[in-house]
């Protein structure tokens, strides 16, 4: 097993290994396991076991699968469930599953009682290296995702690479893109295991991979908990990404938006006068095979762009990358931003012709 720290004002650690599901056990009597639907009867009853052998009284309820955990009325109805079942604020609340899985547990466990303790056991690789970690989390509003959350970290994350051998293959390598995105910010080194020919849930080399991109993380968030500057970076790739999965009203997931939020951050940093890495992004979208884009104008998009949380006053911003691992936040034209766009929509007819192929 391997083990990384976030030195925060409460510190915590990040367990990654092989079979760790049964180890978790925790100091409260009463816990909450929010578990999503898809993996509530399988891993969220493997970590209730746990618990309970460990002494605690531990209950799984049963989450809507993926985002559609993220309704304030999921969210609603969970608390009254919390109230009802008497936790009171010695509780504690362990999401298990992906992304969506985190935010709203950690959500609820964020204001349930003005705030209880928190545990996220992820069970997809998106969430073992960024979702789960750093304790973002929130809800969606009909106006765009995450437009009501809280800051409010785990006390303990616990990444079993087991979980990741029964995710439909698709899900694997939708999850890689913020293992690349880690890789891009601050460890080539991810970048080229992600691309080695080997790699996937059975990777001989997936415990130290996964470990590096979540030291990434864990560093940023270490230094800027609250997203005053740097943590800003982790959203390379994410401004185009939110507004592919809100056109599309989700049809993109996450993990492929992002491939291709990233592809087109890499063409526009390179307008603003970085290194081009579009190959390599480029490769990356290759080796994940999104679903192909629908037809788009960047007309189409701009709106949702604009209520990306970057966004300020003054216009849009974006993650740029001035070469491998140099990420800067910047203000862009809105000539360059067409330029990139064209540059972007050229990659897509040969990407859709290798992902059919
Ligand atoms: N997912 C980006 C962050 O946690 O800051």
């Amino acid at each position: 097993m391997r083990q990384v720290d976030l030195n925060l004002e409460v510190p915590y650690s990040v367990r990654i290994g092989h079979g760790i599901l049964h180890e978790i056990s925790l100091p409260h009597r009463k816990v909450a396991v929010l578990a999503d639907g898809a993996v509530a009867e399988t891993y969220g009853n493997t970590v209730a076991v746990a618990l309970s052998a460990g002494g605690s009284d531990a209950r799984v309820y049963s989450l809507p699968p993926g985002e559609d955990a993220k309704a304030v009325s999921v969210y609603e109805g969970l608390l009254s469930t919390l109230a009802r079942d008497g936790l009171t604020r010695d509780s504690a609340v362990v999401s298990v599953g992906g992304g969506a899985a985190s935010d709203l547990a950690g959500f609820v466990a964020a204001t349930y009682l003005r705030g209880i303790a928190f545990y996220t056991v992820p069970t997809t690789l998106l969430a073992m290296v960024d979702a789960a970690v750093g304790g973002k989390t929130g809800v969606n509003l009909p106006e765009g995702k995450n437009l009501a959350g809280a800051f409010h970290q785990p006390r303990g994350v616990w990444a079993d690479l087991d979980t990741l051998a029964t995710l439909p293959d698709r899900v694997f390598r939708e999850g890689t893109a913020e293992v690349f995105k880690h890789g891009l910010l601050a460890n080539p080194g991810i970048c080229r295991d992600v691309l080695a020919p080997l790699f996937g849930p059975n990777y001989p080399g997936l415990e130290a991979t996964v470990e590096a991109a979540v030291r990434v993380k864990a560093e940023v968030v270490a230094r800027d908990p609250f997203e005053k500057g740097e943590r800003a970076y982790l959203n390379f790739g994410h401004t185009l990404a939110h507004a592919f999965e809100a056109f599309t009203h989700r049809e993109i997931p996450h993990g492929e938006a992002v491939a291709y939020g990233m592809h087109y951050a890499a063409h526009l940093s390179y307008l603003e006068g970085g290194t081009d890495l579009s190959n390599l992004t480029r490769a990356f979208l290759t080796y994940q095979r999104p679903r192909p884009l629908p037809p788009l104008d960047l007309a189409d998009l701009l709106p949702y762009m604009a209520r990306d949380k970057k966004a300020d006053d003054e216009g849009l911003r974006f993650v740029l990358l001035r070469g491998m691992a140099q990420p800067y936040l910047a203000r862009v034209g809105a000539d360059t931003i067409e330029r990139a766009w064209t540059a972007f929509q050229k990659d897509l007819p040969a990407l859709a012709a290798e992902a059919v192929g």
